[in-house]
């Protein structure tokens, strides 16, 4: 997830620009650039890796007369990080940053290619640039021209281009990706993927709606909708404290990033779901040839959606998987065979023990693939292939959305292998890929349900201990549902198979041991139920959370009607990870940096 940022203005336009980047460096890191168009004449500077080496690249670089700049931070999607793909991308005479995926652009590109146009990066942010120095050609002014290439473009974008011949214009579109401008008395416009870079500098703000584009200069400000129609800005003002506003008015980081689910994951699936097929482009389908196993290692959180995962692949791509634990792998001399994928999961890309097994894995020779959320981490740079699950920075040490994410790539890739062995019918995967593009929706939060969380959590600050419970891939969402409890809470805390609890933790139930039941409608609800009945015949205390209305638990938590189990699941996460956050805010606990935790590990 890139940051793109603006500036018109007199004042000084390359500290404008390089102090708003810093501000959105979380959303990505692995190179940066800006373009400054100052008495028509471009200066452009661009470095890979963090903003400190542009900073130093710029350090003669000197604004102080009017200009017009663009810049941005870059999370490569398409094309390695490399200097020639970090952004500002040029035509012959201007400039574009973007934010987001255009989804055609291989069509586009193939056609301005066809017309002899040169392109000198892979990323699908450059087709914007020369179709839009094409449309100029037969437009009747620039704004047409760039109106046009909007409209030719499929996906996700923020967009910010400036362009020679207005050397004192600004042009922008927003369409799926975030993007706000502000303005103050001095007159100064300034362009951002989220406020903080505003704050300090303007007064008020527009926050763009999806469909936005139109251009700012000196003393105009055109905005023009989805629908063609010229609006009005929308002022607001904006925040004067930056932590706050870092949190969006969220509590806590964590709070922030549950409820960012729903847009992250849109992000994990961009561009991936095709109408029959799973497309992994930064993967090579020759990775499983030859391949009969898949085995999986982790730690934490991450570990949890790798034994999530190997329900989908058994079950979907009807390939043998297996899931360790890595500080456990690492010394339990394990048998290795070259048929089998090695997959390694990791938000930070970082975990010690989990780069450990990697490293042993490709000693053997192994095939090996990271699901990770840091591009250029050490485990990226190691591993033979790596799917980005696109989470943007993760704040809070209890993780979230690196989860929601993390399970939402198993289930393409779980589909992807499934096409390959010829393991589920046309059929079966379009009515699946339909499901994936539900998961958005479902991991959409009502204030409702937030508030009866709020209010049951205070009944849940005691006790002797939690259950959480559920069957199949609910067992896995119960274990992090528990770990989430214990990481904040610091409650005692286990997940269990729903199943399993009559050998041995039924000994414990009275009225104090609480049991959370994960109850999905789409997946052996019965036999869950029968189990929830145990307990709640031993005057065990339950919380139950399902679709259906269940009478024999003390407490319920009703989530919505799904097609799908899948769709339950992330139903139900929300539920688990509010229920942690709530009984840890009445317990006075710090959410964001609970004790004794660290957000990556890096030792043994
Ligand atoms: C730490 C964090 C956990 C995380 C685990 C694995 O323990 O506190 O939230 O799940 O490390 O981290 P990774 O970055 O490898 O996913």
């Amino acid at each position: 997830m890139c940051g793109i940022v603006g500036y018109l203005g007199n004042k000084n336009t390359k500290e404008i620009l390089l102090d708003g980047l810093k501000e959105l460096e979380y959303r990505g890191y692995d190179s940066a650039g800006i373009a400054v168009l100052q008495n028509n004449n471009f200066s452009n500077y661009k470095a890979v890796g963090k903003l400190i080496n542009l900073e130093e690249k710029t350090k003669d670089f000197v604004t102080n007369s009017f200009a017009v700049g663009i810049g941005h931070t870059r999370w490569a999607t398409h094309g390695k990080p490399t200097e020639l793909n970090a952004h500002p991308h040029l035509g012959e005479s201007s400039y574009v940053v973007h934010n987001g995926i255009i989804e055609n652009y291989v069509s586009l590109k193939n056609e301005l290619q066809s017309d002899g146009v040169k392109f000198l990066s892979q990323t699908d942010t450059e087709v914007i640039v020369h179709q839009f120095e094409k449309n100029l050609i037969t437009a009747k002014d620039t704004f047409e021209a760039f109106s046009q290439t909007i409209s030719q473009l499929q996906g996700a974008y923020a967009i910010l281009l400036v362009t020679k011949g207005e050397d004192e214009t600004i042009f922008f579109a927003k369409h799926g990706s975030p993007m706000l401008m502000g303005v103050n008395e001095e007159n100064e416009k300034f362009f951002a993927s989220s406020d903080t870079p505003l704050i300090g500098h303007a007064k008020e703000v527009n926050y763009f709606e999806d469909g936005d584009y139109g251009y700012v200069s000196k003393n105009e400000i055109i905005i023009y909708s989805k629908d063609k129609e010229l609006q009005k800005p929308n002022f607001q003002t904006i925040s004067t404290n930056r932590l706050s506003s870092q949190k969006n008015g969220y509590r806590f980081f964590m709070e922030k990033e549950i409820y960012e689910q729903s847009d992250v994951v849109s992000d994990t699936l961009m561009g991936r779901l095709g109408e029959n097929e799973i497309n992994f482009n930064e993967i090579d389908s020759t990775l499983f040839d030859d391949i009969n196993e898949i085995k999986l290692c982790a730690c934490g959180t991450s570990y949890h959606s790798a034994l999530s995962a190997s329900y989908m692949f058994e079950r979907y791509a009807k390939i043998r998987c297996c899931v360790e634990i890595a500080s456990e792998f690492r010394y339990r001399d394990p048998l290795m065979c070259k048929d089998t994928l090695f997959v390694v999961i990791s938000q930070s890309g970082e975990t010690a023990d989990t780069l450990e097994t990697l490293k042993m894995a490709k000693k053997e020779g192994l095939k090996t693939l990271v699901i990770c959320n840091v591009d250029n981490s050490s485990m990226v740079r190691l591993a033979d292939a790596c799917i980005l699950t696109r989470a943007g920075i993760e704040k809070g040490v209890a993780s979230t959305k690196a989860f929601a994410t993390q399970v939402s790539v198993f289930w393409m890739l779980s589909l992807y292998v499934a096409k390959l062995r010829d393991a589920m019918d046309a059929n079966q995967l379009a009515k699946q890929i339909h499901l994936l593009r539900e998961i958005p929706s479902s991991l959409k939060i009502s204030d409702a349900i937030h508030e009866k969380i709020k209010r049951l959590s205070k009944r849940y600050l005691h006790g002797h201990g939690f259950f959480f419970i559920g069957r199949d891939i609910f067992f896995p969402l119960a274990l992090e549902g528990a770990l989430k409890l214990k990481e904040i809470s610091y409650l005692h805390a286990e997940g269990y198979p729903s199943g399993e609890m009559k050998h041995g933790p039924i000994a414990l139930a009275d009225p104090e041991l609480f049991t959370i039941a994960l109850l999905p409608q789409h997946l052996l609800y019965e036999k869950s139920k029968s189990n929830v009945e145990e307990l709640s015949a031993r005057d065990s205390t339950i919380c139950a959370i399902s679709a259906i209305e269940f009478d024999k638990a003390d407490d319920f938590i009703q989530i919505n009607e799904c097609q799908d189990y899948m769709l339950e699941f992330f139903e139900m996460m929300i539920v688990v990870q509010l229920l942690s956050l709530e009984i840890s805010v009445r317990l006075g606990n710090d959410v964001d940096m609970p004790r004794n935790l660290a957000k990556s590990v890096t030792v043994e």
